[in-house]
């Protein structure tokens, strides 16, 4: 597939449509940090897809008005990220020609606090790409499902990165690698389920909510960053090699190694900012603390307890139902919760 076999049809008839559509957030495990002109990656990243985190969204389209959008966030106007959407309307017309000939007004609502950190950008544009895919549908007919979901990816990477891995569930691989088949730099894919382990198909992410509010670095600044960090290169070739052994793991089902991987994938895109000019640091004082007493409990206990974090200082707290759950809620609602601000867990599964 190249970006031509997502050009938009020039046959189209437009009218006044209301659409509404619902996205999953994802946290990654091979992290993308790091990009290129239009929106592709530096490396290849994979991800879980949340059960619960999502953004439900409706779309209100009003044909032959003059071109304008106006969102709504849980009720209130948000004049900003109005004009976000407006210049990303402008950046995808040749891929949906009619999207310019009428107004919008967007309202989304999240099922997880506004104020979290957790990010709502990879929901948020996952659900205004599917909507937009159903507008597309009505007005210029359906293709087949498969090709409609890879658009509604295409188009979710353009607005944020992130994004498109949204657009399926379980493990979903968006960025080339050899090891993955079908893998693309313009949009996502499914990880094949026959390829994952049981052990990996029913598992909890805790969001721990250490830091509520704006992050000092925006995501769109931390991966401008990496143009100049001297550590780039060596950074987006490890995340590549690291696809290897994530196959086998998955494979295998081997905790040990996936808990290894996935706290080094974490700590390195942390590493990554501390390295960057100017340098910035997203973690906390109660990051740490978690972070400390996460392997303390590891190595008192075997049970496998452990972190990833996104661009932020939250915590997101990775543990399977595999019978040792019960333990791991515990030691997190004695011991984890403290070190939130205000006793702020989101608690999200994978499970499929
Ligand atoms: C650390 O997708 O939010 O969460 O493409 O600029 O919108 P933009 O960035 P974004 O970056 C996410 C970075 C990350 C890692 C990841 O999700 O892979």
């Amino acid at each position: 597939m190249t970006t031509r076999d997502f050009l938009g049809k020039e046959n189209y008839n437009i009218s006044s449509e209301t659409v509404s559509e619902s996205c999953p957030s994802n946290i990654a495990l091979i992290k993308y940090w790091g990009k290129y002109k239009d929106q592709i990656p530096a490396n290849p990243s994979i991800s879980y897809t949340l059960n619960h985190c999502k953004t439900n969204t409706t779309i209100e389209f009003l044909a032959n008005e003059v071109f304008s959008v106006q969102t709504f966030l849980s009720g209130n106007e948000e004049v900003k990220f109005a004009e976000k959407i407006e210049k990303y309307f402008k950046n995808i017309e040749q891929y949906l020609p009619w999207i310019l000939k009428g107004k919008y007004i967007i309202k989304t609502e999240n099922t997880f606090p506004h104020s979290s950190g957790i990010a709502s950008s990879a929901s948020g544009f996952g659900a205004i790409a599917k909507c937009m895919m159903k507008l597309d549908e009505t007005f210029s007919g359906k293709d087949s499902d498969e090709v409609s979901l890879q658009k509604a990816s295409f188009l979710a990477r353009l607005g944020s990165g992130s994004a498109c891995r949204s657009l399926y569930s379980g493990l979903v691989v968006w960025g080339e690698s050899d090891e993955v088949e079908g893998s693309s730099d313009l949009f996502a894919v499914k990880y094949s389920d026959d390829e994952i382990h049981s052990v990996f198909k029913d598992f909890n992410d805790w969001v721990l909510l250490i830091h509520e509010g704006v992050k000092s670095v925006s995501s769109t600044v931390g991966h401008g960053l990496m143009n100049t960090n001297p550590y780039a290169e060596r950074r987006f070739q490890e995340a590549r090699e690291n696809f290897v052994p994530m196959k086998e793991i998955l494979k295998s089902g081997d905790m040990k190694a996936f808990i290894k991987l996935v706290e080094h994938e974490a700590l390195t895109l942390h590493a990554m900012m501390m390295m960057s000019d100017p340098a910035f640091i997203l973690m906390k004082k109660g990051t740490l603390e978690v972070i400390n007493k996460i392997w303390d409990f590891r190595r008192e206990t075997e049970l496998p307890l452990f972190f990833t974090l996104d661009a932020g200082a939250n915590v997101h707290l990775l543990f399977p139902n595999d019978g040792s759950e019960e333990k791991i809620k515990t030691f997190i609602e004695n011991e984890l919760l403290q070190h939130t601000q205000k006793n702020g867990v989101v608690k999200d599964v994978m499970s499929f």
